[in-house]
Parts: structure tokens; sequence; C-alpha cells
């Protein structure tokens, strides 16, 4: 427990509503500096013995009026405060109406309802529709809503609410637009939109023939840019009705851009609202990966309509129910669109740098978490991307066929309600008939755990032991940690791929088993192994835990040579790149360079996933060599990643350049095989830069002046900015970018990031300069992550300075922003919070810093951060 001025919210207090709101009826008269908003709200006591009187949600609003069943409440009947407001004695049945002023265009935290570039949006998850009006602001409470939005005519020619349009008049000179929508749904995703936009429109006929309209609103000068994500959105319609069966429920399907957004996109029933950068895309401005993410975001806001929308959490503690479901739902989804090795393999990877390092540190805590401070502070890669492996853990158990008659009887049986982590796993083991009760400490227990693997091989017998030995370290808050029911998938390989063998404890003949771990210590043999095996262990990234296996690296070799397994190969890639970075002497051995020989190779060759070879081909990043190699020097680190990348360069400089020649293409297609293309191109382009500067940045020159794509130019930029010898004309190609550029925003965040991870001195002084350049907007989050961000995570560096001037910076950023948009403060922070990694000298200016920020008058989402980094001894 946590000893804080802010209020901490347990699990195990959770009560039922005593209240339920039938009808919600709101009225937003949009005015100039002050919004009105009147809500009527047909209210009923629930079914529980105590008379209790109502206590309603509110912030930052100044209340008018209230009344009850049309007789207004005197002053004495109410009490108000800064968070709630309290009616003393209601009936069991009654209507109330509050009228209330808000300010939108006062409100910088981009929560509740707000103005961005001039147009009204709001967000409301987790918990800001109390901003809105006073109201039950929980999860749990369902309610069909009516929503008319009043403007002066003329003033806004979009204006948007959830579900159908029911009346769109001008009485007055003013105009009256209403929406309806018929599905009850909780408070979190309601979402009001007032601007000038326009749509880009389509339609959807479903499975069972009923048309649905699709728009998707932007400024005009973005109307071009909204192909790829209205594909998207049709393709996702589809990929759910043919996997989960699940068709889409209302007329209308709308999606709008805002500019100033915390998170990536909301999932309002009916009315998603996106960032830009996540619906934006058009070949000119948007690099591959943004395609993607486009593609992933739509997708998944749209699979949200069902797991989220129709069936909802109960409370915030089962966040991930609906958001570890959804990230599974899309993963698949994007593996089904593109290359699903790719696929896996990067999500793997987030998983171990970014979710990894997040269970080892003071904020670890489980998909399930027992309690929080501050719900903003809990949309982490473990609810959502942690959540999402448990959910693969048990398809995967399933297997297709029984996960798919579990999501039915889930979806069926819970459709309309609000409920828990729980409800879903028991539709797991009721379909199945496994007991899942072990399984169930991935949703209560935080932290990784880590398996130790080895093996034998006995030749006279022909048989292999493997021994599997599971521990999971402590976390904050929880001490001992039973074992984990782990589902490990391997193989034995030998020279030519997979053996065939049989698993001794089932008589199971395979060339792949997936052996459940359920003990501390565990033996399994394999019999009829004809030749002595690689093991090939924790294949397509079975589990999310950490796994080590003493392997050599002629092992590893042969792995990477013969293994069938993407996740694996890449793994045993990624180890030897480790040991070649660990010992400081290169890639002494020539195996890492005979890999990528080879590698490089089958690229001429054609045939293979050349979007696996592109991320087989790539070093580990220094965020992740500097959580791995822990005792070395982040300055350390950055030399000797570079040194590797010179020395692979120089050794293999005719393959990189063939390979760059037999890829590199100025057209803009942004199919699969085109993006595939690109990255292996681009990797060339870095490894030539990086053995000799001054012959090629003729090539990555040429690459920026005649690109057609932003994949192609800001790899170009990139590279000449690391790496070019020259630094004038790294100068000039930074200018002429910006020159060209600077109308599009989303570009300009591409730039603004590629000075803040820039591998040259000094980032830290152009940062700073960045902050007064016209491009920059501290209120705006997009902005904000691509400079501070980027250098804070991304150049580790320059921020882990040995003079604490980066911790410095950012504890100044934290507390400016905190009275701006305490969400997007608390998450700046991150960083600061990963204290315990440094050494002896960096963790003392690092909690300097923390403490700095402690002494001021927090946000509790900002205090919460600090008070528990500060708190682990
Ligand atoms: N539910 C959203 C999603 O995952 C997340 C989200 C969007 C959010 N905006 C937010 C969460 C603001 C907290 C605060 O799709
Ligand atoms: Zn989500």
């Amino acid at each position: 427990m946590i000893d804080s001025p802010a209020k901490e919210i347990f699990a195990k207090d959770y009560r039922a509503p005593d209240f339920h709101i039938e009808k919600t009826e709101l009225r937003f008269e949009l005015a100039g500096d002050a919004t009105r908003v009147t809500s009527r709200l047909t209210i009923a006591r629930s079914a529980t013995g105590e008379k209790r009187p109502l206590v309603l949600n509110g912030q930052d609003q100044s209340l008018v009026q209230v009344s009850v069943d049309d007789v207004i409440l005197g002053s004495d009947a109410y009490s108000v405060d800064d968070d709630f407001l309290t009616i003393h004695q209601v009936t069991d049945a009654f209507v109330l109406e509050c009228v209330t002023d808000i300010e939108p265009e006062k409100n910088t935290s981009l929560e509740g309802l707000y103005r961005s570039n001039g147009m009204y949006c709001t967000q409301c998850e987790a918990e800001g529709f109390r901003k809105i009006t006073y109201y039950l602001d929980r999860p749990d409470v369902l309610s069909e809503f009516v929503t008319h939005i009043w403007a002066s005519e003329g003033q806004f020619p979009v204006m948007l609410s959830n579900g159908n349009c029911t009346r769109d008049v001008v009485e007055d000179g003013v105009r009256k637009v209403t929406w309806h929508d018929p599905f009850k749904k909780p408070c979190y995703l309601f979402a009001l939109v007032a601007g000038d936009l326009e749509s880009v429109d389509d339609s959807f006929v479903t499975e069972s023939g009923r048309e649905v309209a699709l728009q998707i609103f932007v400024e005009s000068k973005d109307l071009d840019k909204c192909d790829h994500a209205m594909q998207s959105l049709k393709n996702a319609m589809r990929w759910d009705e043919q996997v989960y069966g699940r068709e889409y429920d209302l007329d209308i399907y709308m999606v709008v851009a805002v500019d100033d957004f915390n998170m990536g996109a909301m999932e309002n029933k009916g009315l998603n609202i996106f960032n830009t950068s996540c619906v934006l895309a058009h070949p000119k401005t948007t690099t591959d990966l943004g395609f993607q993410r486009v593609e992933a975001v739509v997708a998944h806001e749209y699979f949200h309509n069902w797991s989220g929308n129709r069936v909802t959490c109960r409370d915030w503690f089962q966040l991930s129910l609906k958001e570890g479901f959804t990230v599974y739902r899309d993963a698949e989804f994007s593996a089904d669109m593109n290359s699903r090795t790719v696929k896996r393999v990067e999500d793997a990877s987030l998983l171990r740098t970014v979710q990894f390092a997040e269970d080892a540190g003071p904020m670890a805590h489980p998909v399930r978490p027992d309690s929080f401070i501050e719900i903003s502070n809990f949309y982490t890669v473990t609810i959502y991307e942690k959540g999402a492996e448990v959910v693969r853990m048990m398809a995967n158990l399933l297997g297709e066929s029984l996960f798919r008659k579990a999501t039915d009887l889930y979806f069926e049986r819970f459709d309309g309600q609000a409920v828990t982590c729980e409800d879903f796993v028991r539709c797991m083991e009721e379909v199945s008939g496994r007991d899942l009760t072990q399984f169930r400490h991935w949703y209560s227990q935080a932290g990784t755990p880590a398996l130790r693997v080895a093996g034998q091989y006995d030749a006279e017998s022909a048989r292999y032991t493997l021994s599997v030995e599971q521990t999971t370290p402590p976390t904050p808050g929880q001490d001992e940690k039973p074992a984990f029911h782990i589902p490990f998938s391997v193989a034995l390989v030998g020279q030519d791929g997979p053996l065939s063998c049989v698993l001794q404890q089932s008589g199971q003949e395979a060339s792949e088993f997936v052996l459940d771990i359920t003990e501390s210590k565990q033996t399994f043999e394999f019999e009829g192994v004809p030749e002595a095996p690689i093991p090939s262990l924790l294949r397509g990234f079975s589990a999310p835990v950490n796994m080590s296996f003493d392997y050599s690296d002629t092992e590893l070799a042969q792995l990477i040579r013969a293994d069938d397994d993407g996740f694996a190969r890449w793994d045993a890639v990624q180890t030897l790149a480790m040991r070649a970075l660990a010992d400081g002497s290169g890639d002494q051995s020539g195996l890492l360079e005979e890999a990528f020989r080879s590698l490089l190779k089958s690229a001429e060759n054609g045939g293979a996933d050349m979007a696996m070879l592109a991320m087989l081909l790539t070093l580990p990043n220094e965020m992740y060599i500097s959580d791995v190699l822990l005792d070395l020097d982040p300055v350390e680190i950055h030399k000797r990643r570079k040194g590797l990348k010179a020395l692979l360069g120089s050794r293999l400089r005719e393959q990189w350049l063939a390979c760059y020649r037999k890829f590199h293409s100025t057209g803009d297609d942004i199919d699969g095989s085109a993006m595939a293309a690109r990255s292996l191109k681009n990797i060339a382009l870095e490894y030539l830069m990086s053995a000799d500067s001054s012959s090629a940045q003729v090539l990555a020159r040429e690459q920026f002046e005649k690109s057609l794509t932003m994949t192609d130019v800001s790899a170009a930029l990139r590279v000449l900015e690391n790496l070019a010898d020259d630094r004038n004309l790294a100068e000039r190609v930074l200018a002429d970018f910006y020159q060209q550029w600077k109308g599009e925003s989303l570009v300009v965040n591409a730039w603004l990031a590629a000075q803040a991870t820039s591998a040259r001195d000094g980032v830290l002084d152009r940062v700073k300069g960045l902050m007064d350049h016209e491009a920059f907007d501290i209120t705006n989050p997009n902005k904000v992550r691509s400079l501070i961000g980027a250098f804070c995570n991304q150049n580790p560096s320059q921020f882990h300075a040995s003079d604490g001037s980066g911790y410095a910076f950012l504890a100044d950023r934290v507390i400016e922003l905190d009275k701006l948009n305490p969400q997007i403060a608390s998450r700046l922070l991150t960083p600061l919070t990963r204290w315990k990694k440094r050494d002896q000298s960096r963790q003392e200016l690092m909690k300097a810093e923390l403490g700095r920020i402690k002494a001021e008058d927090l946000s509790s989402d900002v205090y919460e951060i600090v008070a528990k980094s500060l708190a682990v001894a």
C-alpha cells in the first residue's frame, strides 16, 4: 500500500451500483466560451437493501440547477464538492435533471469535452465523462442515450454523437441535431463531435445482408488520406464475421480524426475517435509502419464493438477483459492480412523489451490489478499486450474450434452486460472441460516467469531429456509466486530441421510438442531421436516468459539455418548478436557474419519471406541491449552496436550493395511485397552507411531526393542524420525536409523524432531548441511524444548522460506538463522510474529528480507513478 494523499482503490471493495440509469438524455448548447449541458436521467434504485443517497461523480463543472421529477431542489437537498454531487434523499424511481456549465476551450487535459483545432470532441474512457456532467461514471451502469447538440446555424457543418441521427433542424438560427443510440452502454463509450469536417463515405453489406454506411470524417486537406483506413475497416468487418461470427449492429459506423488526442484511438459506440496518426495514410506522407499501424488500430477499435461494447467490463480492474482480448483479435487480423511470422516476432519483441521492463519495475502489476490510484496509469503494455498473450495461450490450449465455441458462448451469454475476466475464463473452461485453476495465476500474479532449460542427449538409447525450472521474481506487494501453468512449445532440430520423435510422457509422436509446465521443476523425455538435436524452444513465443538455455554459438547457427519456427530463428540471431556485443570484440567466431551472408543469399534468390528476412537482419536495439547487458554503460552500448554494424557492413559490403540494388525502386506501391522490399533495402542502406558513409551517402542522398514514399525518404533522412560524415549535408537535408513538409503535421513529427533520436552529440541542446520551434506545441501529445518522448525513450546514450542533464530535462517537462495534461505527463515519466537498472551514480541522479517532482503539487496520475517509483527498495 502506498502512503498517499490520493485515494487508492481496491478491487476487493467492488460493490454493485445502488442505482441504475435506464435512460440518459443530454443536451449540449455549444457556444463561444462556455458550454451548457443539461442532462435528464431516468434513475431507479437497484434491488439492494439499504436506502443510500444518490452519489454522482462530477469534476470541473459548475452546477447551475438540479431538479428531481421537475421540481428544482433547494441547496439543502444536495451537496456538491470537487468530485461528487450527493442528493441526500431520493425515492426508488425518479427523473434527475442537472444543468451544468463546462469550459471545453480551457480543457487541455484532452479528457471530457475539449477543443482540438477548432472542433469539439470528447474522450470519456476511463473516467472522463464526469467532466461533462454529473453521472454514475462506472462501466457497470449501462444506459440508453439520446443526445441533442445545439449550436448556432452554420457554425459546425458536422455535429455527431453515438447511434443514429433522428433529427436535424434549424429553429431561430439554432441548429438542433439529435442522435439516438439504441444499445445500452456505459458512459465511457459516449462521444460527441462538432466541427468543420468532411467525410469519405462508403458502405458495407453484412453477412446477413444489412447495409451499413461507413464514414471517415477529417479536415478537408486530409480527404486524400482515408483510403487505407476505409479498406482496413471493411477488411476488419469481414474478418470478424468469418473468424468470430460477429456482425456489426448499427446502420452507421463513423470514424473521426483529431489532432490532439492522448492515445491512439477510442471505440465509442458507432462513433470512433482517432488520433490522426492512426487513421490518415498516404504513401507520400506515411511510412509503411504507419500504414500497418492504421490497419491495426482501425481493426482494434472495430473489434471492440463486440469485445468491449456489446460485452463490457464490470469495473476497471477488468480492463484487460476488453483490451487483452481485443489486442489478441487485432493481432490475429494483422497476421492474416500480412506476414504471420513477422507479426508474431514484432509482438514478442515488444513484449520482451517494453512489457518485461514494466514487469520488473516499480509499476509492475498483474493483468488484472488489485488496486490503483489513477486508472489512466493502467492502460499499460501489461494490460494490453501481456493480456493478449494470456488470451493467446488459452486459444492455443483449447485449439481453434473449441476457442471459437468458447467465444461464441461468451458473446451470447454476456451480451449487453458488464462482466469480469473470470466470466471469460469460465467460458473457456466450460466449453473445453479443461481445469484452468492454475492458469488463472496469469491474471493475478505480476512479474515475468524465468524458465531455465537444460537438455541432454543419449546416443545409445536415442533419448533426449529436457529439464525445465521456473521461478518468478517478487514484484511490489507480491513476494510469493506459486508456479504458473506455462504452455511451452518445443521441437528437436537436427541437421535438416525438426525431427520426428516420441514424447514419453504422452506417447505422442510428432515433430513439435506443447509441454505443460505446471511445477517449479519438471523433466521430459523424448524417445527415438535419431541424431543429436538442438532444442528449438518457446516456439512461436508460446508464453510470455524469460527463457534461457545454454546454447553454443554453433548450435545457434544451426538453429538459424535449420529451424522452421520464425520466432526461434529470430531469437537465435538476436542471441548471437548479443554475444558479439557483450564480449566487445565483435563477431569473433564469424558465425554472425556467416548467418547474415546466407540470409542475404536467400534474399537474392527471392522466394523467402522478405519481411521476415529484414527482421532477421536487424540487430537488437540499444534499449533491449541495455536491459540485458546491465553492466554496460549506455554510451558504451551505443559504441559497440555501431561498431558491429560497421563490421557487418564492411565484411558483407558486396552483398548489401547487391541487396540494395535488387530491392530499391522508386515506386509507391504499398502491398506486402513492396513494403518488404523497402524494409530490406533500407536495412542494407544502413549497413552500407555504417561501413563507409562517404560512398554510401551518394545512394542515400539520391534516395532522399527521388523517392516517392515517406518510408524511403525518412529512412534516407535518418541514415544521413545519423551516419553521414558530412555534417553540412545532414543539415541541408533536414532543412529541405522541413521546408517541403511543414504543412503536414504528422510528417513534421517524424522530423522532430529523427532529431531527437539522433546518434550525433549534443542532441539535448537541439531538443531544447526545438521546443521553441514553430513546429512544436506542448499541448499536442503527438508533438510531445515525437520530441521529448523519443529523446527520453529512444536515445539511451544521451538521455542517460552521466551529468544527469537528460533526467533534469525530463523532470522539468513532467512538472510543466502535469499542469496541462496529467495523462501525458504521467506517461512521459516512465524512463525515470527505471532507475534500478542503472549504476549507482545514475540511480542517485534519477531518484533526486523523482524527489524534485514529488515535492510539487501533483495530479493523482503523476503522483502515483512518482510515489511508487520511490517506494521500491
Ligand atoms: N480504449 C482505447 C483503446 O484501447 C484506449 C483509450 C483511448 C484511452 N483513449 C484513451 C484510455 C484515453 C485512457 C485514456 O482502443
Ligand atoms: Zn482497446
